[in-house]
């Protein structure tokens, strides 16, 4: 039986890692239960994970937890992930401060229920100085959704002679997207089985290298996330150049 990968295997630690957490409800129907159970035992995955990463020192980790279609939901099983989103950010205050873990969210905030608004706000606001590691959550987040706010927070700027549109670049609409200031993400990884984005940081994907597991989101937990660094250790990123340039 092959061991299990342990920190001292991974030879090079991504400073951002995006994870579309994927396989909830089938890992729930599976075991004949309804899909908020997957859920619930996706929470344990996520605090497994947030450890795990703030651990091996990984500095920004994205996490997507609710996208735009997701909307389209049966409104029993988006209540029920509101409802799971609040209890978590609730429980976790105390160990993200002492964990030096700050909360940021991506996607459109305005969309989320009062009471998920105000906790998030909370959290954010109290984790604000905390300095060890940034947890982005993905919250009714569109990749499409976060680049049109953008294109048209641009055109406003324009509009009002802020700036020249013949001086916009990709920096400049990279400064306005919800993932301002951060790094793009070295390593995205899906779980669930499924060879598609859905959506996800369409923009700052552009060049991360990708990882996709069969593993369902619940049994997702720190082992199987060190073999994903693992794995992303031993590629050779080349951005475009040939593997002699970037040896010599
Ligand atoms: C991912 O698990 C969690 C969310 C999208 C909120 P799913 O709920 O998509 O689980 P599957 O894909 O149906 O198994
Ligand atoms: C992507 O999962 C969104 C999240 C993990 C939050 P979905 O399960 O919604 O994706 P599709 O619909 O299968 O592409
Ligand atoms: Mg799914």
């Amino acid at each position: 039986m092959r061991s299990s990968v342990t920190e001292q295997d991974i030879s090079q630690i991504p400073t951002h890692v995006a994870i579309i957490m994927d396989g909830n409800g089938r890992w729930a129907e599976q075991r004949n239960r309804p899909r908020l159970f997957g859920h619930k035992a996706g929470v344990d995955s996520v605090r497994a994970v947030v450890e795990a990463a703030r651990e091996i020192g990984v500095r920004y980790l994205t996490l997507y937890a609710f996208s735009t279609e997701n909307w389209q939901r049966p409104m029993q099983e988006v209540s029920g992930l509101m409802g799971l989103l609040k209890v978590y950010l609730q429980a976790e205050l105390k160990t993200m401060l002492q964990n030096g873990v700050r909360l940021s969210c991506l996607g459109q905030q305005e969309r989320l229920p009062d009471d998920v608004r105000q906790t998030l706000a909370m959290v954010m606001e109290q984790t604000a100085c905390c300095r060890g590691m940034t947890l982005n959550l993905a919250l009714s987040y569109g990749g499409r959704n976060e680049m049109m706010r953008a294109v048209r927070a641009l055109a406003r700027k324009c509009v009002a002679g802020e700036l020249d549109w013949r001086r916009l670049d990709e920096e400049m609409l990279a400064a306005h997207l919800d993932t301002a200031g951060q790094p793009d993400p070295d390593l995205l990884i899906r779980t669930g089985g499924e060879h598609r984005l859905s959506n996800f940081l369409l923009w700052q994907a552009s060049y991360s290298e990708l990882y996709f597991t069969e593993t369902m989101w619940p049994d997702f937990r720190k082992k199987e996330f060190l073999e994903a660094l693992a794995t992303y250790g031993r590629r050779q990123r080349r951005f475009g150049r040939t593997g002699a340039q970037l040896q010599g």
